[in-house]
């Protein structure tokens, strides 16, 4: 039995309550978070398992990210300053086409790696087309919590080469969905159509009949991320994106939908009503050109929102603490400076990220019962508020924090970041091995 406590400055609970706990501890058995302590009656020198002292960190839930692209990570800096469907066409398709079973291993460790050092413990990640399994090996080998899924495409208009027959595309999604849906405590499987417009209806409407022999899997796609594809989207089903998904009856309380940037009224009422979850993810719709989504809108009018950092190569980071920031940043000089305050947006980045995956039994809060996923933020610096109230602490870690605030990391109760660095991996030889297989990648495109 793995049974210890940790002491930090504070406890940032992400409970429905907002609690924040002082001179409290948090204890941990196994995979377990068992009890927060008040430290006031407790004598921590008798307690009878391991005691980690942190007075200068705070404690928050383990952050969530419902949109990652692993395979991309090693494409960073390579489609910068595209449009979608361009970046798309000319760099991230031919590139994602030419990953061998290295390449992907490799990229997907870079951005774990990542991932994890900046304080993210579970993510929703899209997959690829090819070697999916070498994605799954790596989730589980990380020791991350994951929903995952190759992606599926059977058409593609932009860059041909890359897509499989409608068949192909299912038969493997489901075999995949066999080996790997639950095959670990942290693993789930997530159906990933890619887009309508690199999907047929009968690849959507059949990946969405499957998701009922694995209970708990997710459907996660893109949604109106860009006009040009909107437009593209309008003109081949008639619709728009979001009234087409519902027409093939997708939209549901197990669907993410990454950007839903360009929606109509009626639109945002069949996710409402649906309870679709939005996957916001503010620092890629930037990057490409996409727009803002009504993210303030949204929140209002009760349907779930959580944040994503998409690919690398369409941000050019993973951290979490990018998203925060812009997330809160972004909407307000449309709807006014007192939208996306900061509570509301670290919530969007835990315990509402934990709700998207319908994981919220299990992770997005600390409280007794639910899983060890923990990070803890050195907020105490130079460069952060000076008070201490409970309001200053959202502050710091949404509009001042990035990813150098994190320094210990656990996934259900492993410690896998210690004094910011990982546990599990080693930079240099992450880089290294990346040189080599984008070396190689790159000249497996020009052939
Ligand atoms: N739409 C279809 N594929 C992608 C992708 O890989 N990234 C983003 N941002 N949008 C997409
Ligand atoms: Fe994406």
């Amino acid at each position: 039995m793995n049974k210890f406590l940790i002491i930090p400055k504070e406890i940032v609970t992400s409970d429905s309550a907002d609690n924040v706990y002082r001179k409290s501890a948090v204890e941990i058995v196994d995979q377990t978070i068992t009890s927060i302590i008040a430290l006031k009656d407790f004598d921590v020198r008798k307690y009878d398992g391991t005691v980690l002292e942190f007075p200068d960190f705070t404690l928050v839930p383990g952050f969530i990210q419902t949109h990652i692209h692993l395979c991309q990570t090693m494409f960073r800096g390579l489609a910068d300053d595209l449009q979608l469907l361009d970046w798309l066409k000319k760099r991230i398709f031919p590139y994602e086409n030419a990953h061998n079973k290295n390449s992907l291993k490799s990229s997907a460790r870079l951005g774990l790696h990542e991932l994890q050092i900046s304080g993210t413990t579970t993510i929703l990640d899209m997959g690829t087309v090819n070697h999916q399994e070498i994605i799954f090996d790596e989730l589980i080998n990380s020791g991350i919590r994951a929903i995952a899924g190759k992606c599926m495409m059977d058409i593609n208009d932009l860059y041909s080469a890359f897509k499989e027959s409608t068949e192909v595309s299912l038969a493997t999604a489901y075999e995949l969905a066999k080996e790997f849906h639950l095959k670990d405590d942290k693993i789930k499987y997530g159906f990933a159509p890619r887009f309508v417009l690199s999907c047929s209806e009968k690849l959507l409407r059949e990946t969405s009949e499957m998701m009922r022999d694995f209970p708990g899997s997710m459907y996660h796609t893109h949604s109106s991320e860009n006009q040009d594809e909107v437009a593209e989207v309008r003109r081949r089903t008639g619709k728009e994106n979001i009234e087409y998904f519902e027409s093939i009856n997708i939209l549901s309380d197990k669907t993410v939908l990454a950007h839903c940037v360009h929606l109509n009224n009626r639109e945002i009422s069949s996710l409402k009503s649906s309870n679709t979850r939005v996957a916001h993810c503010p620092s890629s719709n930037l990057k490409l050109g996409s727009g803002i989504a009504n993210i303030p809108r949204y929140l209002r009018e009760g349907i779930s929102v959580s944040l994503g950092a998409d690919g690398a190569p369409c941000n050019n980071n993973l951290s979490v603490f990018n998203e925060m920031r812009l997330a809160a940043l972004i909407h307000k000089p449309i709807h006014g400076a007192s939208v996306m305050d900061a509570k509301t947006v670290f919530r969007l980045a835990t315990i509402e990220g934990a709700k998207a995956l319908n994981l919220d039994k299990e992770i997005g809060s600390i409280e007794p019962g639910k899983k060890a996923d923990i990070v803890l933020l050195n907020l105490n610096k130079a460069d952060k508020c000076i008070l201490d109230t409970d309001e200053n602490i959202y502050s710091d870690i949404v509009y001042s924090s990035d990813k150098n605030s994190v320094r210990e990391v656990w996934i259900n109760g492993k410690h896998l970041v210690e004094n910011g660095v990982s546990k599990k991996y080693d930079e240099n030889s992450l880089i290294a091995e990346a040189k080599y297989e984008l070396n190689q990648l790159l000249k497996r495109t020009e052939n």
